[in-house]
């Protein structure tokens, strides 16, 4: 049987335009879905947009208009995003769909026939912007502002219905403790355990609708409270499952792809991902996801990114970055440029350095170099090698970087390190290029005794490069698709990426097709 592979991204909020740090889960979330496609995995990619919420009516009370013209309107210019970066999702998903509305519905009142809810008074401190309730030690040591946004936290004092959290902090702290690979990375773990080790209450589950303007989806045991937007956004990994079955057209989806293999988020929202959801699915007996993993954050030019300082990576800007660089480069950049899971730097001119030595130096490079000699030196046609297996000299240079990314690819796209993927890669380039140098065809060209010889060695530059190519395709679809022309290689292989990536399988007499580089440098 095919084995599936379930990937999501958090669900944006409309208050405000799309910018990197929506891009860069995004892409990540891109990446790992063609990647296990490519591996010939049943894939379902999951995106979408958070649209109820205190910080949402406010936004749309600023602009004069409802919460539902300003989710309309600015989800527009998130799928556009998501078209502009040719993002594959399965599905997009909108906390305003009915489907999600209604299911959102039956969880909750699931958890009122368990017992699992009570009625009580929320008396306490609310960060409008996360949309997180703050304890009294950390509004205090935060001077009773957001940690994250600045912005003055708010005093709630109002009825509320909660969910016996405290309850299950000891059984998710067992299940953290026990599931290495549950929370990542490593070091967020360790704060979310130390966190929850210190205790953890109850948590309160709705708002008043009426504070909220009606905007909302309505309590079922009580609808004068709305369901607060946390548990209706965290339920969109499975209402989009057709998760729990209520009489509609996505009850058939039920479960195909539950439990999510990895749900990629930032940083600033891991405590509701590994704390507030786990519980929530334990109490109704949905299994847990496999995989949180919380990337870290982007500064830009050294500083945080701030519209006032005009360094904000707006969907603007990364559409001038992909016109510039193409949108293959960005994609690449972003995943390249920082370890997944630590905080980075956004600067033009790293883009511009990474670009010009990676991407137009290693890669690009080596592909016209090989394209270009066997153009020259074989009339375009690939040459058949004395034997296809690598040996001698061949085994010298490319046999370890090539195992090396065989055996070390696919750990590392199942703990998300992107950039090492990445580097093993450029490592085979790299030993190609320099295994160029050293052999010299270009010599041996003018030599006609050494004829064989200088076909074998241009076979295996064309293969490394290939292999190169295929193993960057989950990264830059399009760019690579254009590599591989130039290899003569046009049709779609069946095989898996794993298996087209064996050295070796490329037939001697393809024919490849001189052109324009493709990553031209940039001054
Ligand atoms: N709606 C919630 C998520 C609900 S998921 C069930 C939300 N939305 S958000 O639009 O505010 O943020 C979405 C993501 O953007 C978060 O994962 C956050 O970490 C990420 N980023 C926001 N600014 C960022 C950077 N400067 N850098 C990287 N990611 C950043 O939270």
């Amino acid at each position: 049987m095919t084995k599936k592979f379930y990937v999501t991204t958090p669900i944006y909020y409309v208050n405000d335009a799309p910018h990197i740090g929506h891009a860069y889960t995004t892409i990540a979330a891109d990446v790992l879905a063609r990647y296990h496609r490519a591996e010939g995995r049943d894939v379902h990619f999951l995106t979408g947009t958070d649209e109820h919420g205190i910080k949402i009516v406010k936004a749309a009370a600023e602009k004069g208009i409802s919460p539902r013209e300003l989710a309309d309107k600015v989800v527009v210019g998130f799928r556009e995003l998501w078209d502009e970066l040719n993002i594959s999702n399965d599905d997009f998903i909108r906390t305003s769909d009915i489907r999600h509305e209604a299911r959102v519905q039956e969880l909750i009142r699931r958890l009122v026939k368990r017992d699992e809810i009570y009625l009580g008074k929320y008396e306490g401190w609310y960060d409008e912007g996360q949309e997180e309730f703050v304890t009294e030690s950390v509004a205090s040591d935060n001077e009773y502002k957001s940690a994250i946004n600045g912005k003055d936290l708010v005093r709630y004092s109002e009825p509320s219905w909660f969910f016996r959290l405290g309850k299950w902090a000891p059984k998710i702290i067992e299940h953290i403790e026990s599931n290495p690979s549950f929370v990542q990375p490593v070091s967020r773990r360790n704060e979310v355990l130390s966190k929850l080790r210190q205790g953890v209450d109850d948590l309160s589950i709705s708002r008043q609708s009426a504070k909220l303007g009606g905007w909302g989806i309505p309590m079922p045991n009580d609808p004068d409270h709305s369901v607060y937007v946390w548990i209706d956004a965290l339920s969109n990994y499975i209402t989009a499952l057709g998760m729990p079955e209520i009489g509609d057209e996505f009850d058939s989806k039920a479960g195909k792809y539950w439990p999510a293999d990895v749900h990629l988020i930032g940083k600033d929202i891991l405590w509701f991902h590994a704390v507030y959801w786990p519980c929530m699915l334990m109490t109704l007996d949905i299994p847990l996801p496999e995989c949180v993993f919380a990337h870290g954050w982007w500064t830009c030019e050294g500083q945080k990114m701030s519209k006032s300082l005009g360094n904000f990576i707006s969907r603007e800007v990364i559409a001038e970055l992909c016109r510039e660089y193409s949108r293959d480069a960005f994609r690449y950049f972003v995943l390249r440029e920082v370890s997944f899971g630590a905080d980075g730097d956004f600067s033009r001119e790293a883009f511009r350095r990474r670009y010009n030595t990676e991407l137009a130096n290693d890669v690009g490079n080596l592909l016209s170099r090989t394209v270009k000699m066997i153009d020259r030196y074989f009339d375009g046609a690939v040459p058949a090698p004395q034997q296809t297996d690598l040996t001698g000299v061949e085994a010298q240079f490319l046999a370890e970087p090539l195992k090396r990314l065989q055996d070390e690819s696919a750990g590392a796209i199942a703990g998300c390190r992107f950039s090492k993927y990445v580097g093993a890669v450029l490592e085979l380039a790299s030993a190609t290029n320099r295994y160029i140098d050293a052999t010299e065809p270009f010599k041996l060209a003018k030599d006609s005794s050494q004829r064989e010889r200088l076909g074998t060695i241009l076979y295996a530059c064309a293969e490394a490069v290939r292999i190169v190519l295929i193993y960057l395709e989950p990264f830059m679809p399009e760019k690579v698709a254009d590599g591989l022309a130039r290899l003569g290689l046009t049709g779609g292989d069946p095989e898996p990426l794993s298996r087209r990536a064996c050295f070796g399988r490329l037939e001697p007499g393809t024919r490849v097709v001189q052109s324009e580089p493709l990553f031209p440098r940039k001054q």
